[in-house]
């Protein structure tokens, strides 16, 4: 045990291009890769740089092509409606190569943006691979984004059309889309030409000048062939929460991702062609982009796409039911999902109810994973539950347990060990390596594989300054952790302004600048607190301005508001608290490091001077105590 891997990582390592050219064989291309690591503007490296491919042609066409038009490739089960509805190869490309066409019609080239703001409906998985399929680039922002984030996405990938719905269901609630990409629209700067509009039956959204309805968009087109396309061309763009509030657009390219996606599945995660396999995320987060919608159709998989909650819709036995009515093979999902169901039924009575016996593996990511709910999980599910460790910007696991390749033993509390092509060090603050059990900065030997992000959308010097320039050489992961003696990596949390709520990852600076737009703050720090359901909650920290004394109860049900109006729901900010100071450097920077290890449990650097000790000492509490209320 443990030799495939090593081998198999050794080479990746030591004959990067080598070891890729044979996995490019896993994915079909117009014209093969002959260059298959071009490094001439190192530190930016792109992979399969001469290949020319498409990636719709690989998701589905070919599967039709070879045969198996009719094995099953997406069963949407919607929790909320109660429907099932099944689309084999053959019918998603029939629809998918419709819908291309009504993008085209409406305008859409090759290199086009299209933002997608759906919710977890068919037509997002179609749209996506619609874009793909005539060269366009989609970015999906998921639905619990407010207007204000979704208009800054719209300005940055200046889309020719936006795709939407009437609306999405929430648990109950049924949540209206069309007013909010309308009030984007209104405060972003950018013009699309279009925005297509999904009428659902639970809602009916008002149409005005530049809209089209979906249904007549599709009847009117013509279906859309496949554009061949440079491997180094993006595929899409996806938005994620950095240190500061404006988002970075992630971008994915078409060959390296492919070939990440195929290989991914395979070898990590142990699925093949008509296996089942559910990835309860999202379409709007990374796990939803590469593992409900490209690695399991490019692999001929079948892919469970579930719009509901694991809790509530209608019971804890949500994700049993979906596991046995579709027999699933292998479940995705973060470590929040399966805390809110031990929440609800502690002893999994739910679980009894419904026969589960196709289940091989549960795999979980998107936060650290609790020796609680690793324990809990295995306790109960009986098969292996498996930790993965990535981010959107790598786009597939960093660290992993290969179940297709190689399965090494499991240590609860580590995601197992580097995936081949991931060089992880963990390094002190001059780059070099800490040594086994000692925690540092994860960092990543350049280059990245292939199917991380190339460079950030419009901008390599904010890639090459915010993830290339802190160890020469490294991409920095922004999470801290250690290696044991036995090469495991244990990945401990963030170092910078980056939380995870329920699995979501936010951005405090963002939801600072927003508290701190209160007109009684004067000033404030958000750090993320331990929460045994969601892993992490939003705290903001408050000094009001001098002279005045507003009802604490009245002030941070405003801030709340604000941040819910301009960030969105997901931002879960409900707890606000007054003190009277907070800790700085000696020039006036809030100790935010400071306050984030106490907050994490860690140790805590000295402060400078005896004051801002104090001030420290004194606000321990209300980031240690998870129980602390709004006040
Ligand atoms: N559109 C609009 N609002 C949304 C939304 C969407 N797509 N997604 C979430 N929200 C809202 C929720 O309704 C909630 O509103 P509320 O404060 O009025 O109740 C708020 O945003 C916070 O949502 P969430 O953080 O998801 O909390 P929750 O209590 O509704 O659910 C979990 C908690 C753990 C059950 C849920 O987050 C979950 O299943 N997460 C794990 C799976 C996942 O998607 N992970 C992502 C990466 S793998
Ligand atoms: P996202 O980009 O939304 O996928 O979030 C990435 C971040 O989530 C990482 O930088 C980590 O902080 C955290 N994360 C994801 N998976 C894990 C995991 N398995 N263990 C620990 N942290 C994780």
């Amino acid at each position: 045990m443990g030799a495939r891997y090593d081998e198999s990582f050794r080479r990746s390592i030591d004959d990067a291009p080598d070891f890729w050219a044979q996995a490019a064989a896993l994915v079909e291309w117009v014209t093969p890769p002959t260059t298959i690591l071009d490094d001439t503007e190192a530190p930016l490296y792109r992979w399969f740089s001469d290949g020319v491919l498409n990636t719709c042609v690989n998701a589905l066409d070919r599967h039709v092509e070879s045969g198996n038009g009719d094995r099953p490739a997406l069963i949407h089960d919607s929790s909320v409606s109660g429907e099932v509805t099944r689309f084999t190869y053959a019918q998603l490309l029939t629809k998918v190569a419709a819908f291309a066409g009504a993008l085209t019609t409406e305008g859409v080239q090759r290199g086009d943006r299209v933002v997608i703001y759906l919710p977890m409906v068919p037509e997002a998985v179609i749209a996506m691979l619609a874009c793909a399929r005539i060269g366009a680039v989609h970015s999906v922002v998921f639905g619990g984004f407010a207007p204000e984030e979704l208009a800054a996405r719209i300005d940055d990938a200046q889309p020719v059309v936006v795709l939407t719905a009437s609306c999405g269901i929430e648990g109950t609630r049924v949540i209206e889309y069309k007013p909010l990409v309308d009030a984007a629209l209104l405060i972003a700067h950018h013009r699309p030409r279009r925005t297509i509009v999904l009428q659902r039956p639970y809602a009916t959204a008002s149409m005005t000048d530049g809209d089209i309805d979906w249904a007549q968009a599709v009847s009117a087109a013509t279906p859309a062939d496949p554009v061949p396309v440079d491997a180094t061309d993006p595929l899409y763009i996806i938005y994620t929460s950095g240190t500061t509030g404006r988002p970075k657009g992630i971008v994915r390219d078409n060959g390296g991702h492919a070939v990440a996606m195929a290989w991914s599945m395979r070898n990590v995660y142990g699925i093949g062609p008509g296996d089942v396999w559910w990835a309860a995320s999202d379409v709007g987060w990374v796990v939803g982009h590469s593992y409900i919608v490209y690695a399991p159709l490019i692999t001929g998989a079948t892919t469970v796409m579930f719009e509901g909650k694991p809790v509530g819709t209608p019971d804890a036995g949500a994700f049993w039911r979906v596991i046995h009515d579709h027999q699933v093979k292998a479940l995705f999902t973060a470590p929040t999902a399966i805390r809110a169901i031990k929440k609800e039924d502690p002893t999994a009575d739910m679980l009894a109810e419904h026969d589960v016996s196709s289940l091989q593996s549960l795999f979980l990511a998107g936060e650290r994973l609790d020796p609680d709910t690793y324990e809990w999980a295995t306790q109960h599910l009986g098969v292996p539950v498996v930790d993965n460790w990535w981010q959107t910007e790598t786009g597939w696991p960093i660290a992993a347990n290969l179940r297709g390749l190689d399965p090494l033993p499991i240590k609860s509390g580590s995601p197992t060990k580097p995936v081949p092509g991931f060089d992880v060090r963990v390094v002190d603050e001059s780059g070099a390596d800490v040594g086994a059990d000692h925690d540092g900065s994860i960092v990543i030997r350049l280059p990245l594989p292939p199917g991380s992000a190339p460079t950030l959308w419009g901008d390599d010097q904010r890639f090459v300054d915010e993830y290339l320039s802190a160890v020469p050489g490294h991409y920095t992961t922004g999470d801290g952790g250690y290696f044991d003696a036995d090469g495991y990596l244990y990945v401990m949390g963030r170092m910078d302004d980056v939380i995870n709520v329920a699995g979501h990852r936010l951005s405090t600076g963002a939801i600072e600048a927003v508290v701190a737009a209160h007109p009684s703050v004067a000033e404030c720090a958000v750090i993320g607190v331990h929460d045994s359901i969601k892993g992490q909650l939003p705290r903001a920290l408050v000094v009001v301005k001098s002279g005045l004394n507003p009802d604490p109860q009245e002030l941070a049900g405003e801030i709340a508001a604000s941040v819910r109006e301009r960030i969105g729901a997901i931002a879960s900010l409900k707890d606000v608290l007054i003190v009277s100071a907070l800790p700085k450097t000696r020039s006036g920077k809030i100790l935010r490091k400071a306050m984030r290890a106490i907050a994490d449990g860690r140790d805590e650097p000295v402060p400078a001077t005896i004051e801002d000790a104090t001030v420290l000492v004194s606000i321990a509490p209300l980031l240690r105590d998870p129980t602390t209320g709004s006040s």
